[in-house]
């Protein structure tokens, strides 16, 4: 088992698990999975999401947060025909109970858990997944773990990238790029995604890698 640091863990939550919590209980669906500026915002940062998406299937969403990706990758996919089976995986306890509660229809597939340590009971067609969910040192290794025990053969592993800032204008130039993050944690991307802000900034930046079928 990868041996895991409590203390980025417990700072992560002190960080974001107030702030999620109550955004998300005050009717902030943004806020209460870590985006400022509302819904018209978050559809301009995330619907490039769903460009990794290009065949149906299951999708494990891990850090899924209040579960508005879930909901809202699932709708953008299914206008251009793609049916997804969303879950989650969330590694506060709070913040997975008002994804329960907020999602209802969802509840009995929005676990608990830690990505670095947390069996999954069933593989996945595709995971989506933050850098930020492991120390620095131990990002390739998530990506290994990951790879070989979430995914089916020919499933999909989405990374995204955040530009830090989450307030309209609190930013300071481009977000990272997730390929060239893969790259640097050495892993060759399949595909790759991103959007632009107003002034030209990169906002989100997406890349995949496919798992391998075997023999190929
Ligand atoms: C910025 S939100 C992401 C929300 C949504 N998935 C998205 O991409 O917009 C990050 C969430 O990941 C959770 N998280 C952080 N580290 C994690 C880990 N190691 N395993 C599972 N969840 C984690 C946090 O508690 C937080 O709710």
């Amino acid at each position: 088992m990868t041996k895991i640091s409590n203390d980025y863990y417990a700072n992560l939550l002190r960080m974001l698990e107030d702030k999620y919590v109550a955004a998300d209980r005050n009717g902030d669906l943004a806020g209460g999975s870590g985006s400022g500026g509302g819904l018209v915002r978050w559809e301009r940062k995330r619907r490039v999401i769903a460009a990794a998406f290009d065949r149906g299937g299951t999708w494990l969403d891990v850090g899924c947060a209040n579960g508005l990706l879930m909901e809202t990758v699932t709708a953008w996919t299914a206008q251009k025909g793609t049916h997804l089976e969303p879950y989650g995986l969330e590694l506060s306890p709070r913040i997975a109970e008002r994804a329960r509660i907020r999602v209802a229809r969802w509840a009995d597939r929005i676990w608990c858990g830690n990505v670095m340590v947390w069996k999954p009971p069933m593989r996945f067609d595709y995971v989506t997944l933050l850098p930020e969910y492991a120390p620095p040192e131990l990002r390739a290794t998530m990506i290994e773990r990951v790879l070989r025990f979430f995914l089916n053969d020919g499933g999909r592993l989405i990374v995204c990238c955040y530009r830090p800032g989450s307030a309209p204008g609190a930013h300071t130039g481009d977000g990272p790029s997730a390929p060239a993050l893969l790259r640097e944690l050495g892993f060759t991307s399949d595909g790759a995604a991103e959007v632009r802000d107003d002034d030209g900034t990169r906002w989100t930046s997406v890349a995949w890698i496919d798992r391998k079928q075997p023999g190929l």
